[in-house]
């Protein structure tokens, strides 16, 4: 059997609030159908191992590593991505604001990927996290991993932001 032998599979999602229909291998990455076939090249591969945190996404309301699902898991999805943050270029979300206020990145590639983390934290905290809140939790691992002192310091000044 050859590459191009393989089954492929229909997959519908909704991104970003539009429905998107693409036609995938099993194997396919939902980060790299996002990226490579949807265009939303706003999610980051930076490990590819589930380690770093940089594609990290919304699928139905939890913030999830795309690296770690299948296309073809996510299937019937509503899945968010940094560039259903602030559509058009319209206003920044509030975490966007934040994190641009305190200059919470070093380069930049894994911020995507931080932003949504630090919505999901705010969504299972939703009163101003506390900075022990933020160094224990495993939504923020990823913060941790690299060292984002300022991207922490950003988190507890979002009391009331909206996920
Ligand atoms: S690319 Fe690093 S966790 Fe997915």
């Amino acid at each position: 059997m050859t590459d191009t032998d393989e089954k492929k599979h229909v997959v519908t999602i909704d991104v970003n609030g539009a429905r998107r229909i693409a036609t995938v291998e099993a194997r396919k990455l939902l980060v790299h159908l996002l990226r490579d076939d949807l265009g939303l090249t706003g999610t980051h591969v930076g490990c590819d191992t589930s380690q770093c945190g940089a594609c990290t996404v919304d699928i139905d309301g939890q913030a999830v590593k795309s690296c770690t699902v299948l296309a073809v898991m996510a299937d019937g999805s509503s899945i968010t991505t940094i560039e259903g943050l602030a559509p058009g270029g319209g206003a920044l979300h509030s975490v966007q604001a934040a994190f641009h206020e305190h200059h919470a990145l070093q380069c930049g590639f894994c911020t995507p990927g931080m932003i949504m983390a630090v919505r999901q934290l705010l969504k299972q905290n939703p009163i101003r996290p506390k900075a022990t809140s933020v160094t224990n939790s495993p939504a923020t691992s990823a913060l941790h991993r690299l060292h984002q002192h300022r991207a922490r310091s950003s988190i507890p000044c979002l009391g009331g932001a909206t996920p």
